[in-house]
Order: C-alpha cells, then sequence, then structure tokens
C-alpha cells in the first residue's frame, strides 16, 4: 500500500512518517511537503536513501503537481498534516492559513475522488473547538461539541473539517478526521512552547510567557497521536469525527517551571508578556469515543514524555540549533540542489 503523507517534513507528520515506516515496514511512505519554514527535511535525512520511501517537494495548493503527484504515486491512503500551523503568525497574516489549510485541503480531497483514493484523513486540531472556562473542570470537548474558532487559524482548520466533511456527504468521499490536543515530542519547531522554553533556558535567555501563564492545554505525546491516526485509518468509520487527547491538562506556567526544574535552570528566567490576542483559557478533550470504538488510549505518561522530549532536545542540540540560525533551510539545496 502507498500512503501519501502531506506535510511530512513538519513535527508531527516526520513523527508519523517514522512511526508508520516501524509499524507497517512493506507500506510505501511518500511525503510531500512545500519545505516552508517550518518543514524541516534533515528531520527526515535517514529515511531518503530507503525503497519504500519519497519525498517530494511541493504545495498542496498546485492542483497539477498534486494530480501529477497522484496520476504516479495511486496513493490508497493520505494523510494530510501539510498546514500553516501556528496561532500568532495567523493572527499577523491570516491569508496564507486560507490557502494552505482550506483550499489546499480541498485540492487533496480532489484528488483523492479523480484517483479513488480509498481514505482520506484530515489532520485537525481540538483548537476548532474554542475554549472552556477555567473554572469548569467539568466540561470537556466531544466531538458534538459546536464548532467555535478564535483565531484565523483554527478558524481555518475548522472551514478544512466542514469541507471534507461535505465531501463526504456530497461525493462519498471516505474521510476520516482527528481532533488533537497539543502535542509535543522531539522534532518540533522552536517557535512552539516546550522546544522554545528549552532552547531559551538552555541558552540562560528570558522565557517569555504570556499573560500570567494560566492558559489550560492538554497535553499529549506525540507517538500516541500517531498510534490514534494509525487506529483511525485501520478502524475509524468514513464520515467520523475522533477527538483524541490524553486527559492531561497542564497551565503554561507549570509546564514552563518544570522544564526549569530539569534543566536545573532558575524561575527567575521567567518573564511574563503582554497576552496573545484572543487567547484561548483551556482546551480539554474527551477522548472516550475513539477509546470506545477503537480502543486507543495514550501510552505516554506527561512526565515520562516531558522528561524524554526534555532529554531529546539536550542530545540533539545540532537539530535545533539549525534551525535557530536558520541554517536548516540550506540542507533542501545541499541535499538535492543541482540533482
Ligand atoms: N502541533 C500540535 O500540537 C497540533 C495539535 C493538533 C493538530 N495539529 C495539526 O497537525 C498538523 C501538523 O502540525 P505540526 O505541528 O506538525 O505543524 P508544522 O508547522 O510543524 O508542520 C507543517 C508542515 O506542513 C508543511 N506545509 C505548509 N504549507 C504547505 C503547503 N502549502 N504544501 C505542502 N506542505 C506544506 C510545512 O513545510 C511543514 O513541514 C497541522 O495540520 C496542525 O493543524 C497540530
Amino acid at each position: 500500500m502507498t500512503i501519501l503523507v502531506t506535510g511530512g517534513a513538519g513535527f508531527i507528520g516526520a513523527n508519523f512518517i517514522r512511526y508508520w515506516l516501524d509499524a507497517h515496514p512493506l507500506d510505501r511512505v511518500v511525503c510531500l511537503d512545500k519545505l516552508t519554514y517550518a518543514g524541516n527535511l534533515s528531520t527526515l535525512r535517514p529515511l531518503l536513501g530507503r525503497e519504500n520511501f519519497r519525498f517530494v517537494r511541493g504545495d498542496i495548493c498546485d492542483r497539477d503537481a498534486v494530480d501529477a503527484l497522484f496520476e504516479e504515486e495511486r496513493p490508497g491512503v493520505v494523510v494530510n498534516f501539510a498546514a500553516e500551523s501556528h496561532v500568532d503568525r495567523s493572527i499577523e497574516d491570516p491569508g496564507v492559513f486560507l490557502r494552505t489549510n482550506v483550499l489546499g485541503a480541498g485540492v487533496l480531497m480532489d484528488a483523492c475522488r479523480k484517483f479513488g483514493a480509498r481514505r482520506f484523513h484530515q489532520v485537525s486540531t481540538d483548537e476548532v473547538y474554542g475554549d472552556l472556562p477555567l473554572d469548569r473542570p467539568d466540561l470537556l470537548f466531544s466531538e458534538t461539541t459546536p464548532i467555535h474558532a478564535s483565531s484565523p487559524y483554527s478558524a481555518s482548520k475548522a472551514s478544512a473539517d466542514l469541507l471534507a466533511l461535505a465531501y463526504f456527504r456530497t461525493y462519498g468521499l471516505p474521510v476520516t478526521i482527528s481532533r488533537c490536543s497539543n502535542n509535543y515530542g522531539p522534532y518540533q519547531f522552536p517557535e512552539k512552547l516546550i522546544p522554545l522554553m528549552i532552547a531559551n533556558a538552555l541558552a540562560d535567555r528570558e522565557l517569555p510567557v504570556y499573560g500570567t501563564g494560566e492558559n489550560v492545554r492538554d497535553w499529549l505525546y506525540v507517538e500516541d497521536h500517531c498510534r490514534a491516526i494509525d487506529a483511525i485509518l485501520s478502524g475509524g468509520r468514513p464520515g467520523e469525527i475522533f477527538n483524541v487527547g490524553g486527559h492531561n491538562e497542564m497551565r503554561n506556567i507549570d509546564i514552563v517551571r518544570l522544564i526549569l526544574r530539569r534543566l536545573g535552570k532558575p524561575e527567575s528566567l521567567i518573564r511574563f508578556v503582554a497576552d496573545r490576542k484572543g487567547h484561548d483559557l483551556r482546551y480539554a478533550i474527551d477522548p472516550a469515543k475513539i477509546h470506545a470504538e477503537l480502543g486507543w488510549l495514550p501510552e505516554t505518561r506527561f512526565e515520562d514524555g516531558i522528561a524524554r522530549t526534555v532529554d531529546w532536545y539536550l542530545e540533539n542540540r545540532g537539530w535545533w540549533e539549525e534551525i535557530v540560525s536558520g541554517e536548516y533551510r540550506n540542507y533542501y539545496e545541499r541535499m538535492y540542489g543541482g540533482r
């Protein structure tokens, strides 16, 4: 079986490709990625020589290129991770979020229809539900919680979900959707909370925390997310949405303190900065459906996952220092330039 993974040079996509090739060694994985600032081909470096892996640089919005790739590879399954994914950037410049996250998803679904893929899986986010109050720990997002997006990012992800459900209803395209909580783990771009704090703490730079750091996120180790998508691809009914989360709510400030403790750095490095516009207070996923229907449960406890993650960033300084310095952008040219 050939599986097309879009956005596979990003954080979760790259973890997913590694996971998939381990779990399904007989499958062929094709990765389509535009290599925006968030895509880093060096993450996939160990796989580039493998016979059952192919990397293609391209834009999911480019219909001709997408059709040509489908014609050539005839993927049975498509998993769409490709997205602009940073909320702050969506507040600065929403246009590219609409283009990639909505129109790009539409181009992929059209190709799935045209070339007869048997599954299109849209990787979505719990942010489509908006936020929950801090003082109601009993409230959780279920799959039937109404969409109530707060940022241009989450609105674009919600739009893609609606489009996918419409393609299922209108054309019978076999789509599934996963809405996952915040992921953490290796290979996350150092603009996101956990790697940013680790990188700054190691350099003894200030750790900027929005507002008072009270905002709550539900954290899931990235490998657990990959296993959830695998479970949905094999057992999830087309047309269905699955929430994916670990019942693991943490305040941002507590995560930052935990990282400082693990690195032996002082809390005086924390600097509270002006809050993000429209900052969501709390996300919390109810994963009862994926557990009941597909038997999925997270396997990594937060204490273990965060320790593993901090250690990974310590042991792989080269990976993120290349990003911080901008050097990673040259990797594609070194690998493919002139070929
Ligand atoms: N990170 C999280 O905590 C989280 C949680 C829930 C859902 N998600 C969703 O999971 C997906 C992956 O998130 P991530 O954190 O790995 O993102 P990321 O920003 O690390 O990676 C996105 C990847 O998509 C590629 N890309 C962007 N625009 C493209 C285009 N037009 N054509 C082809 N490739 C393009 C980038 O080059 C990059 O490799 C996103 O759809 C995101 O909405 C993320």
